[in-house]
Parts: structure tokens; C-alpha cells; sequence
């Protein structure tokens, strides 16, 4: 059984993702897990306590809601330590704060490129013994670095110490996705390459870079969304079920499918930019980073040869809604009225922001003729996302528990898919904000039927 870690430290305590995730988060916890651990911002900023508190509870207003009760409990466990992470005497002055705590929880919140030195500040210090250390995403910039910063972070942590995070996998629409998948035996038949005709995952956001200019830079669409978010959705709706039980049976079910997936052919990916991207805050004026990047996979096994697997995940798109869609194949004749390829058989699992899994069918239309209309059997429909995935995330780490977390082959893996297509491997495409990208992206897909745009009757509130 894993230890309980005894202290929670955030690095990056300032920053966005602190603002719209992690105390929304921490609140939540206390709220249904009696969370009670120290918490520990760690910034470096002209800060001070009274500061962050404030800032945490502006947060809690702002995404989600305040508890009073649970938002005072949070301010009384918030610590700060404000310092350079190239300064050995912010980790001297975090070993202080912790005081008894021997198994502390160290999330670094911070971007990728700070990774490798904070870790080496909290071995230094000390603060890294029986510690465990949560990485947010994206894991490294490519296949090269990925292994460079498992390997450091080897050097320091053991595997089942480090956790790399990807929130999609704490989203209940996502972990339903698995569920329905494995606890209905009517769907196992036909999942596979037999009565699958092509399968789409769709991530639009009806809004751009809010601010985080400079994080973007870095990153663009194929870092900061695909090669972990979109790659986890695919994995989840194509891998086998587990053999045996516990975490590491799914885990390396997951790692499994993601070696079969091939690496990305350049010629089969779009990259576009929105019209604007290069006046943000924080972008150079000639970026050729990508908003938008739709993408044709393979999975090389004996279920999905021959199934086109497609994926597109843009900024400045007409809806914010993520969703899968599964097109099945037509029957083999027409018995009755004609039946068209984009009338035939579907599941759609929305995933956000509202949570939806249907089944797309055909019934006779009343009256004389055999002729038919399309309905739409909905499963599950909940109106919106019911708990934060942050909150489940990092309730798991506290406990140790693993099972949704990024494996060091699985990260490696994830990342020799995506490599081919980075570094400008293609050039990128304009497109004007509040249209579905560059028409290339509908030349990808049209073979196969075109895109299913996401109907959202109401655009909801930004979200990250
Ligand atoms: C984050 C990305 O990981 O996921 C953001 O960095 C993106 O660019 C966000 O907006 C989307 O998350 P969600 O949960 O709102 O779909």
C-alpha cells in the first residue's frame, strides 16, 4: 500500500494554472476528502502570504465558486516560499517550511522548460527524499528531450514516485468512455476494423491563446494538446481490454496500443495559425507556431488495420466542444430506402462541456413506405462536467495511486508518434477566427466522408 504523502507544494503558486485549476482543486478536495495536508506555494515573485491567499480566493470566485468554509480551511493550510528555482536558498527555505513532513508531494506547475532544475534544486536540498514529484504536460518538447527528462528525473525519483499529469484523464467523460466501452458486451462485436468505417476526434475552443502568448510559443497545438490530451482520448476508445487488474494492468494495456499507433507521415497533418495569433501578447511577429493541427493516424493491429483514425484540436474555432464520433460502416444492401454513407450507424461520446454517449440509428418513418429517418439513442447525457479532473488527479498522487498517469514508455511512446510532424515539418496555413481551420483540414477527411462538426447550442464560459 503506498504511502499517504504528508505535504502538498505547488511550484508555479502565482500562475495561471494555479488560478484556474489547482485551487479550485484544493478546494474541492478539502471540500469532499477532508483534505488537511500543508499546502505550499512556491513562486518566485515579490509576493507574500496575505497575497497568494488573496489570490486563491479571487480564483475560487472566479472558477467554480467559493466555499467559505472550505475556502478559510485553505487559506490556513497555504504556506508561501517566495524564490528564484536557480537559487539554492528557495529550496533550503522549502525544506524549512516542510518541517516533519517526510513524504511530500512536489508538483511543478511551471513551464517544461524549468522542469529539469527545480528537480535538481529539490534533490540538492534534501526535499526530494521519499518525496513524489507530479509533471505537468507537455512531458519534454520531443522524443529526445522526453527521454532526457525521464532520464533525470530517474536519477533522481523512482518510477512509481514520478507522475505525469494529462487532466484528460481525470475527466468523467473520459473515464466513462473506458467503462462503456468494457462493462457492455454489445459493443465489443463490432469495435474493430469489420464494422468500423473511420473514427474522428474533434477539440475546438471558440477562443485564443487568453494570455498565455509566451506558454504557446513554446508549445502550439501538436505539444500542447495532441500528443498527450487527443492521443490519451484515442488510446482509451481503441486499446484492449486489461489483462488482470490494479493500475498497471490498463496502464500497460494503454502503453500497448500507443506502440502500434505509427509515427505521423507530415503529409497526412495540417497546421494552421488564426488570423490575430501573431499580435498576441507574448507571440513573435513572424510565429509559425500552430492553432490548429488536424491529423491522420494508423493503428497498425490486427482490430484497427485499414481504419482511418483522425484528430483535429484548434484555437479561435466556431464552438468549444470536444467529441469523438465513431462512423460505422452502411449495411452491406439496401433492403429498403437507399441508405447514405453519412446516414449510417455512429456513436458520439461528447466529452465537453457537456457529457454525452449516443448511438446514431435508423427507424421506419411512420406511414406506408419502408423509408427511414436517423435518430439518436442517448445513453448518457449530463448536463456538465460533473467533477474537477484536477481534483481527482491530484487526490490519486496524494494516495499514490498511479492507474491515470503517463508511464515513462507510454510518454516516449506518445512522443515517437508526433515527432515526424514538429518542427515545421509542414508549413502553416492561416484561417479566420471562428471557422473550422484551414481548408486543408477538410481536404484530410473528406475520403472519408468529412468532418462532423460539433452542434453546441451555447457557447460556454472559457475555460483554461
Ligand atoms: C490544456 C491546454 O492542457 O487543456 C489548453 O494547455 C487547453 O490550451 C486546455 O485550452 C483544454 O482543457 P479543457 O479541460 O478545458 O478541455
Amino acid at each position: 500500500m503506498p504511502v499517504k504523502s504528508d505535504a502538498f507544494v505547488f511550484f508555479g503558486a502565482t500562475g495561471d494554472l494555479a488560478y484556474k485549476q489547482i485551487f479550485p482543486a484544493l478546494q474541492a478536495l478539502i471540500q469532499n476528502e477532508k483534505f488537511d495536508l500543508p499546502i505550499i506555494g512556491v513562486a518566485r515573485s515579490d509576493w507574500n502570504l496575505e497575497r497568494l491567499r488573496d489570490r486563491a480566493r479571487a480564483s475560487l470566485r472566479e472558477h467554480g465558486g467559493m466555499d467559505e468554509k472550505a475556502a478559510r480551511k485553505l487559506c490556513r493550510l497555504l504556506r508561501f516560499v517566495n524564490g528564484d528555482y536557480n537559487d539554492p536558498a528557495t529550496f533550503t527555505q522549502l525544506r524549512k517550511t516542510l518541517g516533519d513532513a517526510k513524504h511530500p508531494l512536489h508538483y511543478l506547475a511551471i513551464p517544461p522548460s524549468m522542469f529539469e532544475t527545480v528537480v535538481k534544486g529539490l534533490d540538492a536540498s534534501g526535499c526530494a527524499d521519499g518525496a513524489r514529484v507530479v509533471v505537468e504536460k507537455p512531458f519534454g518538447r520531443d522524443l529526445r528531450s522526453a527521454r532526457e527528462l525521464n532520464s533525470t528525473l530517474h536519477s533522481i525519483f523512482p518510477e512509481e514516485s514520478i507522475f505525469r499529469i494529462d487532466h484528460y484523464l481525470g475527466k468523467e467523460a473520459v473515464q466513462n468512455l473506458l467503462y462503456f466501452r468494457f462493462a457492455n458486451s454489445f459493443l465489443e462485436p463490432v469495435w474493430n476494423r469489420t464494422y468500423i468505417h473511420s473514427v474522428q476526434i474533434t477539440m475546438a475552443e471558440a477562443f485564443g491563446v487568453q494570455g498565455r502568448g509566451s506558454f504557446y510559443e513554446e508549445v502550439g497545438a501538436l505539444r500542447d494538446v495532441v500528443q498527450n490530451h487527443m492521443l490519451q482520448v484515442l488510446v482509451l476508445l481503441t486499446m484492449d481490454a486489461p489483462t488482470g487488474s490494479g493500475a498497471e494492468a490498463i496502464r500497460s494495456e494503454r502503453q500497448r496500443l500507443l506502440r502500434a499507433i505509427r509515427p505521423l507521415d507530415p503529409k497526412e497533418v495540417v497546421r494552421g495559425q488564426f488570423d490575430g495569433y501573431r499580435h498576441e501578447p507574448g507571440v513573435a511577429r513572424n510565429s509559425k507556431v500552430e492553432t490548429f493541427a488536424a491529423l491522420k493516424l494508423h493503428i497498425d493491429t490486427w482490430r484497427w488495420a485499414g481504419v482511418p483514425f483522425y484528430i483535429r484540436a484548434g484555437k479561435e474555432m466556431p464552438v468549444t466542444c470536444t467529441e469523438v464520433f465513431v462512423d460505422l460502416k452502411c449495411p452491406p444492401l439496401n433492403v429498403f430506402d437507399r441508405i447514405e454513407a453519412e446516414q449510417s450507424n455512429y456513436f458520439r461520446f461528447r466529452l465537453s462541456p457537456d457529457v454525452v454517449i449516443s448511438t446514431g440509428a435508423r427507424v421506419k418513418r411512420p406511414g406506408e413506405a419502408m423509408r427511414g429517418e436517423n435518430v439518436e439513442l442517448i445513453a448518457r447525457q449530463q448536463p456538465k462536467r460533473p467533477r474537477l479532473p484536477y481534483a481527482r488527479l491530484l487526490g490519486d498522487a496524494v494516495r499514490g495511486d498511479s492507474e491515470l498517469f503517463g508511464r515513462d514508455d507510454g510518454i516516449e511512446a506518445a512522443w515517437r508518434i508526433i515527432d515526424p510532424a514538429l518542427n515545421d515539418a509542414e508549413p502553416v496555413t492561416r484561417y479566420k477566427p471562428g471557422t473550422w481551420g484551414p481548408p486543408a483540414s477538410d481536404r484530410l477527411i473528406a475520403p472519408d466522408g468529412g468532418w462532423h462538426n460539433p452542434v453546441v447550442t451555447k457557447t460556454p464560459a472559457k475555460s483554461k
